[in-house]
């Protein structure tokens, strides 16, 4: 059987790991001995285990010392689980961070339409959809959850590319067929949904045991979906067998935009209101944002299970200056995952993404005086990753190095070819930092370019992305 070569599995690792088992705690697993079967799964984790006892347990796990492929890791090199970036518009690829001076409606009127209207032209969605998974391949995004055009075609297109180039992702066709201009929308309800289960359909098809790449109904917000839409949307829900179906919606976002809500939409309380009463609040329903949630709201999405994508650049920096009270949300056990929000965020990177939550955290703690602490490293790193697996309901499937789990990783390097270089820009590594050090500089300083594989499933990915 060639096939598992070809792949590189199963394969071994020796040496240092690094995840969480939640928010509150991480593990920094020296010595360790991480076994990849041949479906790309982690079959054992086993740790403590000196070098001269790696061949033991490898034969304890049933297979062959001598001939069974394993890596050492040396100082400076570490695995940590890959990063899952709950939120990113795939057609905004080229505008990102463009346009920072607008409102959200002005912005989504002047700069962001006319960007995602040009994936009518399915080779322009080609190339751009590929050059865009290619780039989060490239900075560690082993998951991604993706909002396309309003295009059915493109976002095949989209769901095929994540496939082909093997990253996880959740992938959505836009709804919208109001507040609009006439050439950005879908023609009507109607249509709005028929393509909807058109994607739907094609995607598992593609990936007919929902491996990799699953559908996931992308209202784009209430303002662009009349309520015909939304129940539409609902009605596919409620089809489904329970949980089965992933939803996405931009929520309590801007105050311009939660305005206009309030006009379209005035019989409900406030938005938790409004999307639980369509049928769309659920475990697998991600918000993006949330910004300013009422008590009520808080409640509501606790009990409904959703998660929420944190994108801290985008809020930040998209018209006013906004802070979700994530400190808030984790007191009360709501999930959360960090987003890119690209293009509305500037930045592609989770690494950059992890920084700025840091800084909003930070001011959040001074404006609360203290009563909603920063951020603390390793929650950082967890909203980053296994947050955001939660988020995408994929925490039974990667995360962390939890035996029976997928094989989702980067290898990490961060010591260069000379005592005082690096790999890129990150703080060269001295003789006496320890592995706490090392991790912390990567995640303060790192980028890209220490990320030195990337594996999905098992399998390598950074290699076949130019
Ligand atoms: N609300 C509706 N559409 C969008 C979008 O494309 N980006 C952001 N950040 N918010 C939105
Ligand atoms: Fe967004």
């Amino acid at each position: 059987n060639t096939i598992p070569q070809m792949r590189g599995l199963p394969i071994a690792f020796h040496g240092t790991m690094i995840h969480t088992l939640d928010v509150a705690q991480l593990e920094i697993l020296q010595d360790c001995l991480l076994i990849v079967d041949d479906e790309g799964k982690i079959e054992k984790l086993y740790k403590d285990v000196p070098d001269e006892k790696v061949n033991d347990f490898i034969t304890e796990a049933g297979h062959t010392p001598d001939v069974f492929p394993l890596k050492y890791l040396k100082r400076g090199e570490f695995l940590i689980p890959g990063f899952i970036d709950t939120h990113h518009h795939a057609p905004q690829w080229a505008q990102r961070g463009m346009g920072r001076d607008q409102t959200l409606l002005d912005w989504l009127n002047n700069v962001t339409f006319a960007h995602e209207r040009k994936f009518e032209n399915v080779e322009y969605a080609r190339k751009m959809y590929t050059a865009c998974v290619q780039a989060g391949i490239k900075q560690g995004v082993t998951t991604a959850s993706y909002y396309g055009s309003v295009h059915v075609e493109a976002t095949k297109i989209l769901a095929e590319i994540c496939l082909e180039q093997n990253q996880r992702a959740l992938v959505g066709k836009c709804n919208m067929n109001r507040s609009s201009p006439e050439w950005y929308q879908d023609a009507s309800a109607e249509e709005s949904l028929r393509h909807t289960k058109e994607l739907v359909a094609h995607v598992r098809r593609i990936d007919s045991e929902g491996k990799l790449v699953k559908p996931i109904l992308t209202p784009r917000f209430a303002i662009t979906c009349d309520d015909k839409l939304l129940s539409g949307l609902g009605d596919i829900v409620k089809q489904e067998a329970p949980n089965t179906i992933h939803v996405q919606t931009h929520f309590n976002e801007a105050a311009d935009e939660m305005e206009f809500t309030r006009q379209l939409y005035p019989q409900f309380k406030h938005e938790a209101d409004l999307y639980d009463e369509f049928g769309l609040l659920g475990p697998n329903t991600i918000l993006a944002h949330s910004i300013f949630l009422e008590e009520e709201e808080m409640d509501r999405i606790k009990s409904k299970g959703c998660g929420i994508a944190h994108c801290p650049i985008s809020t930040a920096t998209l018209g006013e200056f906004m802070m979700a009270p994530i400190r808030e949300y984790l007191r009360r056990g709501i999930k959360v995952g960090l987003g890119t929000d690209v293009g509305g965020g500037f930045s592609s990177s989770m690494l950059e993404i992890m920084r700025h939550a840091f800084i909003i955290s930070k001011a959040r703690e001074t404006m609360t005086k203290g009563a909603d602490p920063a951020l603390k490293l390793h929650e950082a790193f967890f909203l980053a990753t296994l947050g955001g697996a939660q988020v995408c309901g994929l925490e039974d499937k990667v995360g962390n190095f939890v035996e029976g789990k997928e094989f989702d990783a980067l290898e990490i390097h961060a010591i260069g070819p000379d005592p005082y270089s690096s790999f890129g820009v990150m703080s060269p590594i001295e003789e006496e930092d320890s592995i706490q050090v090392i991790f912390e500089k990567f995640l303060m300083t790192g980028d890209d370019r220490n990320i030195a594989k990337v594996y999905v499933a098992g399998r390598s990915l950074k290699e076949t992305v130019p």
